[in-house]
């Protein structure tokens, strides 16, 4: 436990008047949708499935338009596979118009192919000189629920966040405001909801960009009040006083060595049983680790500055309550944030001590870099006395060894329950935050016994992200369906894609909305 005086109390004062210094950017770009294309100048964008529909298009600009068009088209060799885009500037009445072609592919039965074209056509115009932007999907068989996509990538796509660069040139400055989707419908109940998945999608990736010492509990926990607090979120804080006296050893033990105390931030939307006290609620659980140093068992120097956004998780679950609060989702949800920052200093936990968790099991931490099973255990617990859940979903950066099983392109998946992880798998698939189910056996669960307490929080290299969801089964109660999201490969990004530029990605606000949506709502 932290001493109430001493070196800790003295070296507080210093992380004082760190607060944000900026005011934070709402909605990046104004999506509308129209009948028909507006007058005046934009840039104009026609995703196109087929030669005869590429043909059929150009026709519509008239010579020498149609023809200027073709032939760059086909220097830049452009072939309409998914996110393949083509430019060229032609004289379109009284303007000169820049035209871009994009490609749609030949599936027509996956939904992805329309992201795929709206994130690419954003990615090539977000600097270029543009404000405005039409995509027009006359002909091209888009439904409200495509048009809400093609909506939903434009925005998510042109996300940045830009408040610490003080110096950008004119030219590396976003210059699109404004996108006009044209010949789809109005977006509807469709757009609405993608909208609110929008602003949980932004929130989450602002929190896993921001560094180290702008977020940290304390201040994660006031960031996510000021925007969930108003939208009906019930907020409840614990802090290091409270948890002390109810016994969080482990998550405790992770937050000693820091100067800024560890939180335990639960968010209760009610939205199925409004004002009723609710019923049984499904219950995220995400690890907010706000800086990983791996505490004693330090890490390396090199790239160290990623465990900044080893808070994944809890911004997931923050993200994904603004979105289910903002379309005010029929269900009742509560998002816990099990938040500290793992730190080495006089006052840290030591690999060998021993500490009691919440459910009063022990634990031998043998490896103090192996911090996030333990917060995720003590708020596991109280989650499940506090509320009762019938649901546990816990999403977490748990492991290195994830990266190394699945890349970047899969979270991994590990549950108690066959219904539970299919109905996550499908949320995936439907979202493109995609899960791989793992093994979840007994063997992996004898392999974290130790010989001094009632468990270790580490078992050996191989097999290392299972027997860390073991360890937190550990902390699981009978009759609870749970499932593990080790979601450290799919958090950040050093390349662009077609939802997301390089760094934060808001993987698993999508999937969490989807998820809550499908299963647990009216
Ligand atoms: N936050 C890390 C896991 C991580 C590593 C996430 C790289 C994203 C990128 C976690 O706390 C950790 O340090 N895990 C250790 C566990 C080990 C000590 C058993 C790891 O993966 O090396
Ligand atoms: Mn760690
Ligand atoms: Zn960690």
């Amino acid at each position: 436990m932290r001493p109430l005086q001493g070196p800790a109390r003295i070296r507080r004062a210093r992380v004082s008047g760190e607060t944000f210094p900026h005011s934070i950017p709402e909605f990046p770009l104004k999506i509308s949708f129209a009948p028909e294309r507006p007058s005046g100048p934009y840039a104009l964008a026609l995703p196109v499935w087929s030669e005869d529909m590429l043909n059929d298009r150009l026709a519509a600009l008239g010579e020498p338009g149609r023809t200027l068009v073709a032939r760059a088209a086909e220097a830049q060799r452009f072939e309409r596979e998914p996110g393949a885009v083509a430019e060229a500037f032609v004289q379109d009445g009284d303007q000169v118009r820049r035209v871009l072609l994009a490609g749609l592919g030949a599936r027509r039965d996956e939904p992805a192919v329309w992201e795929k074209a709206a994130g690419a056509i954003v990615a090539r115009l977000l600097t270029s000189g543009e404000t405005r932007l039409v995509i027009d999907l006359s002909g091209a068989g888009a439904d409200a629920e495509a048009a809400s996509r093609v909506a939903l990538a434009a925005s998510a796509r042109g996300w940045r966040y830009d408040v610490y660069r003080t110096k950008l040139s004119r030219k590396q400055k976003p210059t699109l405001e404004e996108v006009v989707i044209v010949g789809a419908g109005e977006g509807g109940a469709e757009w609405d909801r993608a909208r609110a998945l929008l602003d949980g999608l932004s929130f989450t990736r602002e929190l896993v960009t921001e560094p180290a010492n702008i977020i940290y509990p304390e201040s994660f926990v006031e960031r996510a009040r000021k925007r969930l607090e108003p939208l009906g979120v019930e907020f409840r804080v614990l802090d290091e006083k409270e948890m002390g006296e109810l016994g969080f050893g482990a998550l405790l033990g992770v937050g000693q060595g820091s100067t800024r105390p560890p939180r335990l931030l639960a968010m209760r939307w009610n939205g199925r049983s409004q004002g009723k006290g609710g019923g049984k609620p499904v219950v995220l659980v995400g690890k907010g680790i706000t800086f990983d140093t791996g505490g004693i068992s330090i890490k390396p120097a090199a790239g160290m500055e990623a465990m900044k956004w080893d808070m994944g998780g809890a911004g997931a679950v923050a993200g994904a309550m603004l979105a289910l609060a903002s379309r005010k989702a029929k269900a009742d949800v509560v998002g816990i944030c099990a938040l500290a920052e793992n730190m080495p200093d006089g006052n840290a936990q030591r690999p060998g001590d021993v500490v009691t968790s919440l459910s009063g099991q022990t634990i031998e931490v043998i490896n103090t870099d192996a911090e996030g099973r333990l917060v995720l255990a003590d708020a596991i617990t109280w989650a499940q006395r506090e509320y009762r859940p019938e649901v546990v979903v816990d999403l977490a950066t748990l492991t290195g060894a994830m990266i190394i099983s699945l890349g970047h392109e899969f979270g991994g998946l590990f549950s108690n329950d066959d219904g539970l992880a299919g109905q996550l798998e499908a949320a995936g698939k439907a979202t493109g935050d995609r899960l791989w189910r793992m093994p979840l056996t007994d063997a992996f669960d004898k392999l974290i016994e130790s010989p001094i307490a009632d468990m270790k929080n580490v078992g050996p290299r191989e097999g290392g992200s299972i027997t860390a969801a073991a360890f937190i089964q550990r902390f699981v109660e009978s009759g609870v369906k749970w499932a593990h999201l080790d979601i450290a490969g799919t958090v950040w990004s050093d390349k662009a894609a077609h939802l997301y530029d390089k760094g934060a990605t808001g993987f698993g606000v999508a999937l969490l909305d989807r998820f809550v949506a499908d299963n647990f709502e009216a």
